[in-house]
């Protein structure tokens, strides 16, 4: 399938793997873009610019097809170390940059100066046309039903897509909530160049994760995700479990009195001992509601040549109704 999308990054399927906390390694990215998606490394899971530049090298040594970084923009009091990450990205000859989180408006001139297409993550027309404004190449049209941060608007998908088609004229994939071929030819559909998944990918067999993580994903519903720290307005979509629960009740009993410092045990350093540790009830964690949709933990070579394929049926079948 041929989109602005597989065309700008040089992939052959019009699907992005969302940059992951404790998820994007090297493993993660190289599966999804052997499988010929486009795998994105998370930049800030690595820690300081030698461990990115050492985790690209590692991609590079399992895949000779294109791959990203995610720089997430964080509101930190000491903020990690951006022009050095943007550095190891330009220095490991990254083609692709996936930032998410603020307005990457400081990250660009490097990164366009390399030649490097920056695609921006956000949930609303507003910060999409920002993006395009400030010379992004493509974005990626988050909707509420996202895991991670979902933004404070609440549009889900099928407004949030249709109103970015309306405004935009830089190219854009759909994410939150795209499992199958169905989300992919609704995103086509409603007028996106391709789909990002986060969730869907956690359950794959390459996906550098403990097992009781793909477990939990299988068993969740897509009831079983809650939405955190909305007082901060931080809001995160994360899957229901004690940690969350006892995170939610100091939300409901300090109200708008609550400050991060409340929820710190349940909030900080706990991607590591859920992600590699499998401790599920260590700590709230990102998970989307298309949780409901996985059911089994393929490759990802099966998991993206299953989705084309399911397209292809469902585009064919569309075409014979209507000529009907
Ligand atoms: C476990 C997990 C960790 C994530 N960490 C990040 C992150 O560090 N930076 C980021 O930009 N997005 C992050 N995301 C969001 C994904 O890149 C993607 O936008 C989102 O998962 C799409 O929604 P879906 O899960 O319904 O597919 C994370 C998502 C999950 C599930």
């Amino acid at each position: 399938m041929k989109t602005a999308i597989t065309e700008m990054f040089g992939i052959e399927h019009p699907i992005i793997q969302g940059g992951m906390h404790y998820v994007g390694f090297a493993e993660m990215a190289a599966a999804v873009s052997n499988a010929g998606g486009l795998g994105i490394i998370t930049g800030l899971t690595q820690g300081t610019p030698e461990k990115l530049a050492n985790e690209i090298a590692r991609c590079r040594d399992m895949t000779d097809k294109p791959f990203g970084v995610n720089l997430t923009i964080l509101p930190t009091l000491t903020p990690p170390d951006y022009p050095g990450l943007v550095k190891a990205v330009i220095d490991g000859g990254v083609k692709v940059v996936e930032t998410a989180g603020r307005n990457p408006v400081e990250l660009l001139p490097p990164l366009k100066d390399a030649g490097i297409k920056v695609i921006h993550k956000c949930t609303s027309v507003r910060h999409a046309l920002k993006a395009q404004e400030i010379g992004c190449d493509a974005v990626s049209v988050d909707g509420f039903e996202c895991g991670g941060h979902p933004g404070e608007d609440d549009v889900p998908n099928f407004i949030l897509l249709p109103r970015a088609a309306d405004e935009l004229e830089i190219p854009f994939v759909s994410s939150g909530g795209m499992a199958d071929g169905r989300s992919l030819v609704a995103s086509l559909a409603l007028g996106a160049q391709g789909m990002n998944m986060g969730t869907r990918f956690i359950a794959t067999k390459e996906a550098p994760v403990h097992d009781n993580v793909k477990q939990a994903i299988l068993k969740a519903t897509e009831l079983d995700t809650r939405l955190v720290m909305r007082p901060l307005r931080n809001t995160e979509r994360v899957l229901n479990n004690a940690a969350v629960e006892r995170l939610l009740a100091k939300e409901k009993a300090l109200g708008d009195a609550i400050t991060i410092n409340d929820i710190l045990p349940e909030v900080a350093g706990v991607y590591p001992k859920i992600m590699q540790e499998g401790a599920m009830d260590e700590g709230a964690w990102s998970c989307g509601m298309v949780a409901g949709l996985i059911h089994d933990i393929p490759t990802c070579k099966e998991l993206i040549e299953r989705i084309m394929r399911e397209a292809e049926e469902i585009i064919a079948r569309m075409q014979a109704m209507a000529r009907a």
